[in-house]
């Protein structure tokens, strides 16, 4: 797929996911094989007036590329702004706007999904960033529109297409629907026959099976997973292997899946600390043990960890007691995704 000049390998990509994509997760997903990383979103206000929450969420390295930062905003020249100062301090592969963010927080102050109300506002908002990333690509995600009975992915992509952007990525349920009923792959389609820049396919994609029919079905040039993800960057090699091979590797077991998880919680360690990084990884942990035997009783001692330390006690005694396994028998996820 091309982005502008960006080449984007074959394989899916990892959508923005806020308080979800960040550092580690970006760099489990990369080694797993998705194709691209975003930041989580963030304010082009925070940028602007150089707030140090802000500024750390920006930070990446290049385990965690080809990566996008995503902005968000409802001023065009804040938007402006802060797209040049992402570019000369952090130089990502693209810049991306968020026109997609159902959340109270943010479309009360008619940022994401509410700037879909507003075609004007949508363009300036659009050539805003474009003048002030230069070089850098500039891509936005949306969702269909507001509410049902008011569709626009059609207009914005040509607006967009018009004022600069290179690629859009489409969650295809509008605003209203939050996550609920299931995403309606027709609009994907119909955006694709309406615009020339790339279009990436969102919504709904659980399996490996899915990512093809997506692309059948829409004929989108890229497509990107949230939810499918979390707590299982497995997901990124069993599709790369399914689009390689056309067989589907065996769900990741247990052992794999806590192998993984500490994996994860070593990544945080470095990132945020043993005490920070343990409570942002308690979220992590119960999505890596669904499904597990033994996940309720296992779930409340994970969600108490104070320390990265305390997650590797939880996991040992776990293996230990309950099936017998010495930690040294464990599963080092870094052989099996390489
Ligand atoms: C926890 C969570 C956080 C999200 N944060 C963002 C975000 O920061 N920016 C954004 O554009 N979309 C965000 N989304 C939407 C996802 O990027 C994606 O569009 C949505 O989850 C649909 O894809 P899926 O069905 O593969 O999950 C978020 C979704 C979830 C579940």
């Amino acid at each position: 797929m091309k982005i502008g000049n960006l080449i984007v390998k074959d394989g899916v990509l990892l959508a923005p996911l806020a308080g979800v994509s960040n550092r580690p997760f970006r760099v489990l997903s990369i080694k797993a094989g998705a194709a691209f990383t975003y930041t989580e979103m963030i304010s082009s206000e925070g940028i602007i007036r150089n707030q140090d929450r802000t500024k750390e969420m920006m930070h990446f390295k290049s385990d965690e590329q080809p990566l996008g930062i995503q902005l968000f905003g409802s001023d065009p020249k804040v938007m402006e702004q802060a797209a040049a100062i992402t570019v000369k301090e952090f130089n990502p592969d693209l810049i991306d706007i968020n026109f997609g963010c159902p959340v109270k927080k943010v479309v009360n102050k008619n940022g994401g999904s509410a700037i879909l109300k507003d075609l004007q506002l949508t363009e300036d908002i659009i050539k805003g960033t474009v003048a002030g990333a230069g070089d850098t690509p500039v891509t936005i995600k949306i969702r269909t529109g507001w509410d049902e009975a008011h569709p626009v992915f059609e207009q914005v992509g040509e607006i967009a297409q018009k004022a600069g952007a290179k690629a859009i990525s489409l969650h295809a349920r509008s605003r209203a629907k939050g996550f609920s009923g299931e995403a309606d792959w027709n609009s994907i389609r119909l955006l694709k026959q309406a615009v020339d820049i790339a279009v990436i396919g969102n919504g709904d994609i659980k399996t490996p099976q899915d990512v093809i029919r997506m692309k059948e079905e829409t004929g989108c040039d890229g497509v990107m997973i949230g939810r499918a993800a979390m707590g299982n960057p497995f997901i990124f090699s069993q599709i790369n292997h399914y689009l390689k091979t056309g067989e589907l590797l065996e769900n990741p077991t247990m052992r794999e899946k806590i192998g993984m998880a500490r994996l994860h919680a070593g990544l945080m360690k470095e990132q945020f600390g043993e005490e920070r990084g343990a409570k942002m990884m308690r979220r992590y942990l119960g999505w890596y043990i669904k499904g597990f035997r033994g996940a309720s009783e296992l779930r409340p001692m994970l969600f108490e960890v104070n320390t990265i330390h305390d997650i590797d006690q939880v996991f040992d005694d776990y293996l230990n007691d309950r099936l017998g396994i010495l930690p040294h028998e464990i599963f080092d996820p870094d052989k099996k995704i390489n």
